[in-house]
């Protein structure tokens, strides 16, 4: 399973970097905006810090939603590093903006997909990723985590190559339901990954050890 972190702060994507876990990162238009990124070329610059920060993979989200200005601006993303996954809305002009942008050798990753359908023609349309939203469903009372294991099944059923992005990953047990559904990839937040860390036993256990250890060499001083 792939490990993307889904922000835009250069900190937090160096950070899951270091952790030497990390597959990939997603990006969209609210989170550039999150860090105050505006202007064409304040964001390509952006964009390319990120593509510098870690080893593959960075989505970058046209703005476009008309077809020829879609694949005009996704073939501009693409030229700012190899790394750059275009990412799409699923709308019509999207669907043949993925179907040209993947004739062409770039890689897109299909966004907002919220049902089954919608990810069997961003997949059909030769997308390499699509990105259900399981906590935006969830939000609604909508089960989010069934909606991957839907597109997992259908497009194994076909041998699509089209990876199952899980995206609005919003805890760790999202992360881990995923993963049991057989998700390609997850995208979350920093504090989501760091999150599976996490339990009372593990630190009271290394506590303990380190207690248990420092008694031994306190002992051993003493004894000479
Ligand atoms: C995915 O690519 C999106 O950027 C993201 O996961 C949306 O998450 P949100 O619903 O928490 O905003």
């Amino acid at each position: 399973m792939k490990f993307f972190i889904d922000t835009a702060n250069l900190q937090e994507i160096r950070d899951a970097q270091d952790l030497g876990i990390l597959d990939g990162v997603t990006t969209n238009p609210s989170l550039m905006a999150k860090e105050g990124i505006t202007g064409e070329e304040n964001v390509r610059a952006h964009y390319k810090a990120i593509c510098d920060s870690v080893d593959n993979n960075v989505s970058a989200e046209v703005i476009s939603t008309v077809y020829e200005e879609m694949i005009k601006e996704g073939e501009s993303l693409a030229k700012i590093d190899d790394k750059i996954v275009v990412k799409v809305p699923i709308i019509k002009d999207g669907v043949k903006a993925i179907k040209y942008l993947s004739n062409q050798g770039i890689r897109v990753n299909c966004t907002l997909i919220f049902t089954a359908g919608q990810a069997l023609l961003a997949a059909k349309a030769g997308a390499s990723y699509v990105s259900p939203f399981m906590g935006r469903l969830d939000d609604i009372a909508t089960d989010g985590v069934a909606l991957i294991q839907q597109i997992v099944h259908i497009f194994d059923n076909y041998g699509f190559p089209t990876e199952v992005l899980a995206a609005s990953v919003r805890h760790t047990m999202h992360l881990l339901q995923c993963a049991e559904v057989g998700a390609d990839v997850a995208t979350c937040p920093y504090k989501v990954i760091v999150g599976l860390l996490n339990h009372p036993l593990t630190d009271k256990g290394l506590a303990q050890f380190l207690a248990d250890h420092k008694k031994a060499e306190d002992a051993a001083k003493v004894m000479g």
